[in-house]
């Protein structure tokens, strides 16, 4: 699928922010563990959290979508069962290695699969610590397909991740969640939290201690959860667009509603209050322990910003965007620190700094990041041009929020993965007023 941009358009109105893809994959693995009738509501109906609802109902949880939209999960009569049809989390790392953690700690005997790009990214970040708490598995060089054995994991188990990772951090914890296992994990740097957040929510004894700059998360032996009715709060790394896009067009005002604002994720919003960016938070409230806000976003002149060190893992999905917002900043913009870029549902570095050459926006490749030589006037094309998504949803998504600075339309190929985040991305743009088109 691809889509066209159309020029000389902005971003205004009132948008409803759709419901965060991380916690709503982490609701239901964490809810069908739980095992008792819950509703969860603004849960993000997408591909990715979608692939995780089947996944958990082909190991026996009973998870139905009512006509409203509205998840109910209910009470399931029998244990988790093993399949013999792999679990396919398709696009999806972050289903794929927190039901790796899940079902590991269940002891079910499954094997895994995934689309390409999942079958390419690296699990060894998740393997290696399951085989350290007793998992007995096997990959194809850490990659996809994985199987799964029933193993005894160990009664206690410490880990401290080698890279900043929430995923990582999130599969150990629910493998100690389904196993009854205590679990302690330490993070040098903090990564988003809404695992931990979550279990609280449900009421896991669960404590987290800052010792000598480190986050050490401990989830005690045999933590028993509660049900209640969840809300997911909106996603931020999907209001980036819609926000970026208010500010490099000529847009009078446009309000984001319910957007999550727990401090993990909203990095963006400091980056860009750094690039000089008219962005005010009103209505602030906390909805399931997850703090949400209205945005209001005014057009604004960007300057340029240099980020690295611990902010990275904070804005780790928003990078392509900030990326078209610096292509659109007066003065340079360095990005460092960011080799996780590559190894995403594309490798962001490469599909950024492509997207670049078709644009004429003027950058600097590392092995780590970008320097991107920013200039706020519209970019003049002399033809429309076609730019490659590489099959990933975000790089879709901020090339076409880039067409609204082009005289040109821009036509961004392979688009179907917008659907894996922000399956309304099209219609709710074209209703803000940026017509773009399949
Ligand atoms: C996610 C964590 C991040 C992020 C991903 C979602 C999560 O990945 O990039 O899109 O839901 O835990 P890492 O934890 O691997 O950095």
């Amino acid at each position: 699928m691809n889509i066209t941009s159309t020029p000389n358009c902005s971003l205004h109105g009132v948008a409803n922010c759709p419901g965060d893809k991380s916690i709503s994959q982490r609701v239901l693995m964490i809810a069908s563990l739980i095992n008792d009738q819950m509703k969860i509501r603004g849960f993000l109906h997408a591909d990715d959290p979608l692939c995780t609802l089947s996944s958990l109902n082909q190991i026996g949880a009973d998870i139905e979508i009512d006509k409203k939209g509205i998840i109910r999960i209910k009470k399931r009569k029998k244990p988790f069962i093993n399949s013999k049809k792999p679990l396919d989390l398709g696009n999806s790392g972050t289903g794929l290695r927190l039901m790796l953690g899940m079902t590991s700690g269940l002891g079910l005997e499954l094997s895994f699969q995934g689309d390409t790009s999942l079958s390419s990214r690296p699990m060894g970040r998740v393997i290696k610590p399951l085989i350290k708490m007793g998992v007995s598995m096997e990959s194809l060089n850490e990659m996809l397909p994985i199987k799964i054995f029933p193993s005894k994991l160990k009664r206690s188990f410490i880990y401290e991740l080698p890279i900043a990772s929430a995923q990582v951090k999130s599969c150990i914890l629910l493998a100690g969640l389904a196993s009854g296992n205590s679990v302690t994990v330490i993070e040098p740097i903090q990564t988003r939290d809404h695992t931990e957040r979550m279990l609280k929510n449900f009421g896991a004894k669960l404590e987290i201690n800052s010792i000598e700059g480190k986050n050490v998360i401990h989830l005690k032996e045999g933590s028993s959860l509660h049900a209640k009715d969840y809300q997911v709060v909106g996603d931020i790394s999907s209001a980036s667009f819609l926000i970026v896009g208010a500010l490099i067009s000529k847009s009078k005002k446009l309000k984001i509603l319910d957007v999550g604002m727990n401090s993990t994720r909203t990095g963006i919003l400091k980056v860009l209050d750094q690039m000089g960016a008219n962005i005010h938070i009103t209505n602030l409230r906390v909805e399931s322990g997850e703090p949400l806000a209205d945005i209001v976003v005014h057009e604004s002149h960007l300057k340029g910003v240099e980020l690295r060190g611990s902010i990275i893992p904070n804005i780790i999905d928003e990078i392509p965007i900030i990326s078209i917002a610096a292509a659109f900043a007066e003065g340079e913009t360095i990005i460092r620190d960011a080799s996780e870029l590559r190894v995403k549902e594309s490798d962001r570095l490469k599909a950024i700094s492509a997207g670049f050459n078709k644009l004429g926006v003027k950058y600097k490749n590392f092995d780590d990041g970008i320097k991107i030589y920013g200039n706020p006037a519209s970019l003049i094309l002399s033809n429309p041009i076609s730019i490659d998504s590489y099959d990933d949803h975000r790089i879709a998504m901020s090339f076409l929020i880039a067409g609204l600075k082009c005289n040109k339309p821009i036509t961004v190929t392979k688009c179907m993965n917008i659907f894996t985040s922000f399956p309304n991305f099209i219609e709710l743009t074209s209703s803000l007023g940026y017509q773009i088109e399949k």
